[in-house]
This record gives C-alpha cells, sequence and structure tokens, in this order.
C-alpha cells in the first residue's frame, strides 16, 4: 500500500513494513562486533578496583605485589593517572583525588597482558582508607531531606494549582496511600566496555554506549583535546536502557589507561561492577492523595515524591511529573523532595520519574476506583483531559481512551468482578488488574547526511545508536521512503561519531529526532538532484533539524497506553505468576511493527519485573547491595512470562515531525508494575504497596481477610 502525507512529498512506502533487523544475519552468526570485540595489534586489558569503603579517603596504594605478578604493566590510581580535567560530570573525575563518595567506586585500574593476569594483579593491590561515617539508605524522615531546584531534565520541583487541602477535605471519596519502590539495577547483555587506542594524540574508543557524539564531546573536554581528535564508534550496543546514555566509567578509565600504559587497552565491567556506579533506578517514597466526587470525578490530586541523590551530583528524578499530565481535576499539587546519600549517583532507567511514578499514581486510581464502586477501566476514562492539565493546552493527540476501550476488548474485560478474590482455581487465586500509561513524545535536534551514488544507490549516514532496538533499520526504512526509492537501494551507516551529528538514543526520542534529520537530508539532496548530477556522479546534501526542531510550538505531546495484567496467587505460600499481560497503545506512526513489538512487549517485561523480581538490596554497614550478580538479584525470566501481547492504535499526529513518531522504547514499562500490583489485589484482598511484591508480603494469603 502506498500512501503519501500531504504537503511534504515523502512516500510511505518502506515504513510500517516488518523488515528484519539489516544486522540480524551478522548478530545470530557472531559476526556482528560489540565493544570490546574488535581485534587490536598489542592489546592490553584492564580491570577495574572498586573501593573497599563507602566514604572517606584513600591513605595508601601498595602496587608492589600486583606489578611483581606476570602479565602486570601498571596499576592506575589517583597517585599517578593521567591528569583529567574537572569537567561538568565529577563522577567522572576518575582516579584524580583521593576522595571515596561510595562503595564501588572506582579507585584504581590494573593493566596486564592478558584479562586473567590483569584480574590477578587487581586482587594483589592493597589500599589503605580512612573510612568515614555514612547514610546510605533512604527514608522519609531523613534529616537530610531538600526540596532540588528543579527536577530532571528542567521540570519545576513544585506545582500547585486550585487548593488541594481544602478540595481534598472536602471530598466525599478520598485514597491516602504511601508506595515505596526499591533501587533497580540496570543490566544490559554487554556491560559497559569499551576498547581505547591513543595514536599521535588522537584517541579512537570502541564504547558501548547511548550516543556517541555525546560521548565525544565528553572525552574531549575530560582530556583537554578537540572533538575532532575523538572518534567513538558504536556500531554494534548490546541493551543500555539509559544507564550508557552518557560517557560513563568505563570509557574513562579506559583512555586513562590507555594513555598510561601507551597500548591499547580494552576493559569491560564485570556484572557485579555494574550494581550502582553505571547508575541505577532511585527508590522511591511517593505519597498518592485522590479525591473524588461521588460518579468518580476527580477533585483533588496531590503526589509527594522522595527519592534520593548521591554526594557528588545532583540527580533529581521527575517522580511525580507522569501525575501533573495524566488526569485533571481542579485541585492539584505534586512535590518532589531528595537526601544526598553516601551512594553512587541514580541514573536513567527506561522511563525514569514516569515508570516509578505511574506505579504510585496508578495504583492509587486502582484504589479510588474501589472506594467509590466505580470500575477501574470507567474511572480513568470519565478522568481523561484533552487538555493538558499541567499546561492548559490541548494534547496533539490524545487516544488514552481509546487505548482503554480496545484493551479491554481483547482483554476480555467487561464480564469482570470486582470483587476482590472472586475468582479461583484450585490453590490458586486469580485477579485482573488495569493501568493507564503515558509518555512524552519529543524529539532533539539532529543532523545527517544522504549521498546520491553514480550507481544510482544512496547512502544515508547519521551518528544515531541502534542500542538493539533496531533503530538502524526503523532510519534506514525512514530514509527510503523520504528518498523516493526502494530501501534495497539505501545504504545506512550509523554507530560512528565521525558521522554527521545525532543526539543520544535516550528519552524515546532517538527515531523521531534521527528520521527528522534524515528525511530533512533526503529532501535536501533530492533538490540538488534536480538541479542537475556532476560529472562524477555524486551528489550530497546535510540537513541539521537544530532551528526546526528548536521552533516547535511547545504543545504537550505523548504517547499513550493500557496495561492488562491477569495473575495468580498461591493462596498458601503467596507465590505471584502471570497468566497474560496485555498492552494497547497510542504511539504514533509505527515505522517497523517486528522492532516495534519487540520494544512494546520488552517494556512491559521489564515492568513484570519490576512489580514482582527485581529489588537492590542495600546493606546499612556496608552501604552496599548484597545482591548484586544476576543469581540473587532476580530478573524475569523466559518461565516468568506465559503470555504477552502488544497492540496498537493507527494513530496518525502531523504536530509531532515529519515521520509521524511518538517513540516506544518506554512508553512499554510505565503503567506495567501498577496492573500487576492491582491484578493481585483483586487476586487477594491484599494492598502490597511496596514494591517488589514478593510471595512473603503474601504468603499465607488464604487466611487473610
Ligand atoms: Mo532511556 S532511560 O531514556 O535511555
Amino acid at each position: 500500500m502506498s500512501t503519501s502525507e500531504p504537503g511534504r512529498g515523502v512516500s510511505t512506502d518502506a515504513v510500517g513494513h516488518a523488515y528484519p533487523r539489516l544486522e540480524g544475519r551478522e548478530k545470530v552468526t557472531g559476526t556482528a562486533r560489540y565493544a570490546v570485540e574488535y581485534p587490536v595489534d598489542g592489546i592490553t586489558y584492564g580491570w577495574a578496583v572498586p573501593s573497599a569503603v563507602v566514604r572517606g579517603r584513600i591513605t595508601r596504594v601498595d602496587t608492589s605485589e600486583a606489578l611483581a605478578s606476570p602479565g602486570v604493566l601498571a596499576v592506575l590510581h589517583h597517585g599517578n593517572a593521567p591528569r583529567l580535567a574537572p569537567g561538568p560530570e565529577p563522577e567522572l573525575w576518575l582516579l584524580q583525588d583521593p576522595a571515596v563518595h561510595y562503595r564501588g567506586q572506582y579507585v584504581a585500574v590494573v593493566v596486564a597482558t592478558s584479562l586473567e593476569a590483569a584480574r590477578e594483579g587487581a586482587r594483589l593491590v592493597r589500599i589503605d582508607y580512612d573510612a568515614a561515617p555514612h547514610s546510605t539508605v533512604l527514608t522519609d524522615d531523613h534529616p537530610g531531606l531538600y526540596q532540588p531546584d528543579h527536577v530532571n531534565p528542567s521540570y519545576p520541583t513544585d506545582t500547585a494549582e486550585g487548593d488541594f487541602d481544602a478540595g481534598y477535605a472536602a471530598a466525599p471519596v478520598r485514597v491516602d496511600a504511601t508506595y515505596r519502590t526499591p533501587a533497580y539495577h540496570n543490566n544490559p547483555m554487554e556491560p559497559h566496555a569499551t576498547t581505547a587506542q591513543w595514536r599521535d594524540g588522537r584517541l579512537l574508543v570502541h564504547d558501548s554506549n547511548q550516543g556517541a557524539s555525546s560521548v565525544r564531546g565528553t572525552l574531549a573536554e575530560l582530556f583537554e583535546v578537540s572533538p575532532e581528535a575523538v572518534r567513538v564508534v558504536t556500531e554494534h550496543v548490546g541493551g543500555g536502557f539509559g544507564s550508557k546514555g552518557y560517557a560513563k566509567a568505563a570509557v574513562v578509565l579506559t583512555a586513562l589507561a590507555a594513555r598510561h600504559v601507551d597500548r591499547p587497552v580494552k576493559l569491560a565491567l564485570t556484572r557485579q561492577q555494574l550494581f550502582g556506579p553505571v547508575g541505577y533506578r532511585t527508590p522511591t517514597i511517593q505519597r498518592v492523595r485522590l479525591a473524588a466526587d461521588a460518579d468518580g470525578r476527580l477533585t483533588a490530586i496531590c503526589h509527594d515524591a522522595i527519592s534520593q541523590t548521591s554526594t557528588i551530583r545532583e540527580f533529581a528524578e521527575q517522580t511525580a511529573v507522569y501525575t501533573r499530565s495524566m488526569y485533571a481535576a481542579p485541585h492539584r499539587r505534586t512535590t518532589h523532595r531528595l537526601v544526598r546519600l553516601d551512594v553512587p549517583t541514580p541514573f536513567w532507567m527506561r522511563a525514569p520519574g514516569e515508570c516509578p511514578g505511574a506505579y504510585a499514581l496508578e495504583s492509587a486510581m486502582d484504589e479510588l476506583a474501589i472506594a467509590v464502586g466505580i470500575d477501574p477501566v470507567e474511572l480513568r476514562i470519565r478522568n481523561d483531559t484533552e487538555v493538558d492539565p499541567d499546561q492548559g493546552r490541548p494534547f496533539t493527540s490524545r487516544n488514552l481512551v481509546a487505548c482503554l476501550r480496545e484493551g479491554a476488548q481483547r482483554f476480555g474485560w467487561t464480564d469482570r468482578d470486582p470483587t476482590p478474590r472472586a475468582r479461583r482455581d484450585g490453590r490458586w487465586l486469580i485477579g485482573t488488574g488495569v493501568a493507564g500509561s503515558s509518555y512524552p513524545a519529543r524529539a532533539r535536534p539532529s543532523s545527517a547526511r544522504a549521498t546520491a551514488r553514480p550507481d544510482g544507490s544512496f547512502l544515508v549516514q547519521i551518528n544515531a545508536t541502534d542500542i538493539g532496538t533496531g533503530a538502524r533499520t526503523a532510519i534506514w526504512q525512514v530514509a527510503a521512503d523520504a528518498l523516493g526509492v526502494p530501501p534495497e537501494r539505501v545504504e545506512i551507516h550509523v554507530g560512528d561519531s565521525d558521522l554527521p551529528t545525532a543526539p543520544v538514543a535516550g528519552g524515546s526520542m532517538g527515531t523521531a529526532s534521527w528520521s527528522w534529520a534524515v528525511i530533512r537530508a533526503a529532501q535536501a539532496l533530492r533538490e540538488k538532484l534536480r538541479e542537475g548530477v556532476p560529472p562524477d556522479g555524486e551528489v550530497s546534501a546535510t540537513a541539521d533539524t537544530t532551528d526546526e526542531v528548536g521552533g516547535q510550538p511547545a504543545l504537550p505531546r505523548y504517547a499513550y497506553g493500557a496495561q492488562f495484567a491477569e495473575i495468580r496467587v498461591d493462596a498458601d505460600t503467596g507465590e505471584v505468576r502471570l497468566n497474560r499481560m496485555l498492552g494497547v497503545f497510542a504511539a504514533g506512526r509505527v515505522v517497523n511493527p517486528t522492532t516495534a513489538r519487540s520494544q512494546l512487549i520488552g517494556g512491559m517485561t521489564m515492568g513484570l519485573s519490576m512489580a514482582l523480581h527485581e529489588e537492590g538490596l542495600l546493606d546499612e554497614r556496608y552501604g552496599d547491595w548484597v545482591n548484586h550478580d544476576l543469581a540473587t538479584y532476580h530478573i524475569t525470566g523466559c518461565a516468568d512470562v506465559e503470555s504477552i501481547e502488544a497492540h496498537w492504535l493507527d494513530e496518525r499526529d502531523d504536530e509531532l515531525n515529519p515521520a509521524g513518531v511518538k517513540g516506544i522504547g518506554e512508553i512499554g514499562i510505565v503503567g506495567a508494575a501498577a496492573a500487576i500490583a492491582n491484578a493481585v489485589h483483586h487476586a487477594t484482598g491484599v494492598r502490597v504497596r511496596d514494591l517488589p511484591i514478593r510471595l512473603d508480603k503474601l504468603v499465607g494469603v488464604s487466611a487473610m481477610a
């Protein structure tokens, strides 16, 4: 089928088709190269040494035993490492001073001729510390609670509209509940890993990150070289989920080590070393108060969120921002408070803010539905709004209600008996739950280049990053349509900072941002081709969308979804199992159904994991997560996912960007945990308000009221 976008002259033959990933064959045959898989002559191996204390100073580093160990070339630490410029990211100012700010901070790197020798050398490094007292546990009465100036990325910290206290006090139906979420740890399949080589003052790194342009800029600043002297290659990346959104410790340590030993160095963090220092989802304590009239129309909403940051950098997660725009009410208030703890700085993890925030609000909506005696799907439909309650402007498109209706129909919600514990199958109590979902649909400026070659083929170049999502394939499809040629005639190059600058794969903005630049470059190329072809037959055009993206009217723009879950709970042991999960999303145009589905069910699965399995357990005595490996930090596995379906509406929204996409990397996780928690309540009559819903919180549920 062929359609066209009026006024844009862009045909859409390739967009919408389920092309297999361009790099699929390379990946399944093992020829795709990740950051530490490039063969390099004279390679050496780095091994990071984490601090053994939480807070304090290093008083002595004894490297003699390590240096005497076979194969060890060097031990870098604050006393001998190359100097870095103090940059905007204090976390990356590594091996520069003896201060220790959190347990697990990388305080030394051993470089050796083999991986085994480096690891053994790391074991032999002796470090003495002068340890200071620490505080590492978030509580709602922590003396260090404060109000940050803004929350990520630049939202107001608190908002207020109407008079919440009066509105709440006057309402006939009220819910006041506090929800807690633990630390969640990003565990991409490929750890943070880098190969670094210095040649003639130039730095080449093959690195696992979500945006090589930004990493190049950070390295240039830290090592005080021009950005042109740094090249960052990210040809294939094995996942990031936000933790690789910026330059992180591994790339800095590896570049430092390579400069120090004057040889190429490979360094991959171990699985255990990822737990904390690469960033994690902050724990949260969230109080939600909802008030409604007897018909379930919200009159007052308040969401007070508490989360943590480190002592070296402020990371103020926007936990309650979801609540500002999701449902309407005349009286509304949101607040954020932070505590600086002696912990690694929290960082992005899939839908940072929206994901934990939606867990709280969408759980509270379920509690309200019960309090007011209205079906939870209907309650959400009744409180829908075409105007963003926060900004007072209409949404570019808002299909929450359509998602709820289609989801209810597909899931088989209609005949649901709302009574808790109404369904039982032998020892299993069965329940169903629903939650709304939304995620901002933004875009960032990007550049791209399109080239027509004499043989009739085209080359499209953009420093986009395919972190495993299929982004490379999606922009190739967009490029083909924009060029007006079959995709087979288009070659696409991504993942290299020498290509035209592009923003990170993050915030569900990748495809929107990159497509925009690719479409503009293709249009510019077509213009040029109309003017004629030079004798060598090659014509190139570059586009930069900075002005166009920056000049966009700031209309509220979001993707929406409805999450449905059916679970069963063992009445005696409290074990929770998922029967099925179904999501319906409205996320603009879907470029590639195969990769889109994979993103959506991936997000939903991660939400299941958040609800039932994942939990960073911190031991205050050591200031460290005790379950810092995949044997003890539980992640949903295939056997936990019996049935999971993602569907989407055919949504057209021409206000967004030339490709009409809203982004799908994060919407799938938002609301998923609430749908499961709500289903657990429906099954058991027990409301678990602190994730994860472990069996000990439900054990003996058969005897509970
Ligand atoms: Mo995502 S947490 O924006 O990489």
